[in-house]
């Protein structure tokens, strides 16, 4: 007898499904299409040569420790590098601070685990990272506005905390450069949204994954810096901080970690023994010698790269986009955010773009609420100055139409 399967699985996990996006996106690998699309560092700039010197020492030398099982919280070298650089920007801790996950999306699934049962109320921005939607979702949450980020920023200093249902388990905030906007809090931002929570004694989950990655102007102290400095350390600050290092070296080998106050990690270390005992030891001892021999000189090259990109996408939208049309100007990070009139949706223009051979992401999908119809993300990290100008006129060209039409 065949299993009926859909009755076999959890009530939650029947109703995710397929995206409608994704299937179109599929269309992509048509040759000649230019994407703006994914949200992926350019591959060109791995640090393939020093990764594999770096794995063929570790193995000559290290070997039996690289391959075989290993603490949950991590590789302990790894562990005080990241430390270190907390360090350096004002955070104050130790590796008992840190616990090293497979990337910063599994940070997100733990935090989720730890924190959500069905029914309570997660406070994100609108729009926010799609991926923190999807790693939330699987605990049955509701998703409020957080006030003070992203498009509820008039609402700052009306008191994050409780949300609306008065089950407010924790606030998710992307501060630097944000996916899909690009764009950072301001530091009066910050300061009101770390005030706010912990007036409310609500946790906030800070998403780092782009933090390293600014291209010009100030940078600005993290929420956990300026948490930890309200607090008087990392241990009494409400924030629970997640980093990555897929954006500086490379997302395969997916190595991210959480840095937040000691009781949080230990129970943390729990939920990733539970998972999948540790991250891959080879894969953080990788990390841990590329990050601290060649990081910095990497990062910079990261940085110019990516900077002339984003340069060649605004001075293209500002060329071939048409009035009506609004953009973010990101001081870092991969991604320019775009506004149409109320009155096209992003959704409808994908398959004209599509036809056109170029791609983008429909904003919709980041809004918890189905909000953002008019909205979609750019990437600009992927494509050559040269091939974000052509990708852009083609783009300018479909809005242009759809306008007329
Ligand atoms: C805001 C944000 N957080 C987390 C992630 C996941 O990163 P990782 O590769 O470390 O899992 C991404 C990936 O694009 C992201 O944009």
């Amino acid at each position: 007898m065949m299993i009926d399967w859909m009755a076999a699985f959890a009530p939650r996990m029947r109703e995710a499904k397929p995206s409608a996006i994704r299937e179109l996106l599929k269309l992509l690998d048509r040759p000649g299409t230019i994407s703006f699309a994914g949200g992926i560092p350019d591959p060109a700039l791995f640090p393939r040569d020093e990764i594999a010197a770096t794995s063929r020492r570790i193995l000559a030398e290290q070997g039996a420790i690289a391959l075989q099982y290993a603490p949950s919280e991590g590789y302990a070298p790894l562990r005080d590098h990241i430390a270190a650089s907390l360090a350096a920007h004002g955070v104050a801790g130790t590796r008992d601070n840190i616990l090293i996950t497979s990337g910063a999306q599994q940070a997100l699934d733990f935090v989720g685990r730890l924190f959500l049962s069905p029914g309570d109320e997660v406070l994100v921005a609108r729009p926010t990272y799609l991926g923190a939607l999807q790693a939330f979702n699987a605990h049955g949450p509701v998703f409020g506005p957080l006030p003070g980020s992203g498009s509820n920023r008039a609402a700052l200093g009306s008191g994050a905390g409780g949300g609306e249902s008065g089950r407010a388990r924790f606030g998710y905030v992307v501060a630097d450069f944000q996916n899909p906007t690009g764009e950072c809090l301001t530091l009066p931002e910050r300061q009101a949204l770390v005030a706010n929570a912990a007036a409310m004694r609500l946790p906030l989950v800070e998403d780092a994954a782009y933090d390293q990655l600014r291209y010009d102007g100030d940078g600005l102290p993290s929420l956990l810096a300026i948490g930890a400095a309200r607090a008087g350390g990392i241990d009494a600050a409400g924030i629970i901080q997640c980093g990555t290092f897929s954006k500086t070296i490379a997302p395969g080998l997916r190595i991210g970690w959480i840095a937040a106050p000691r009781p949080v990690i230990e129970r943390l270390v729990v939920v990733k023994q539970a998972s999948d005992l540790h991250a891959s030891t080879l894969n953080q001892m990788i990390v841990h010698e590329v990050a601290s021999t060649i990081g910095p000189a990497h990062l910079e090259r990261i940085r110019e790269t990516y900077r002339a990109r984003r340069d060649a996408m605004l001075a293209a939208l500002d060329r071939h986009f048409p009035d009506g049309a609004r953009w973010t100007r990101p001081q870092g990070g991969m991604f320019v955010w775009v506004s149409l009139p109320e009155r096209l949706d992003a959704e409808d223009l994908l398959p004209l773009a599509l036809a056109a051979r170029v791609a983008f992401v429909p904003g919709r999908s980041f809004h918890p609420d189905d909000s953002g119809r008019n909205t979609l993300r750019l990437n600009f990290s992927l494509n050559d100055e040269d091939v974000i100008a052509e990708g852009i006129g083609r783009l300018g060209a479909v809005m242009r139409q759809a306008l007329a039409g």
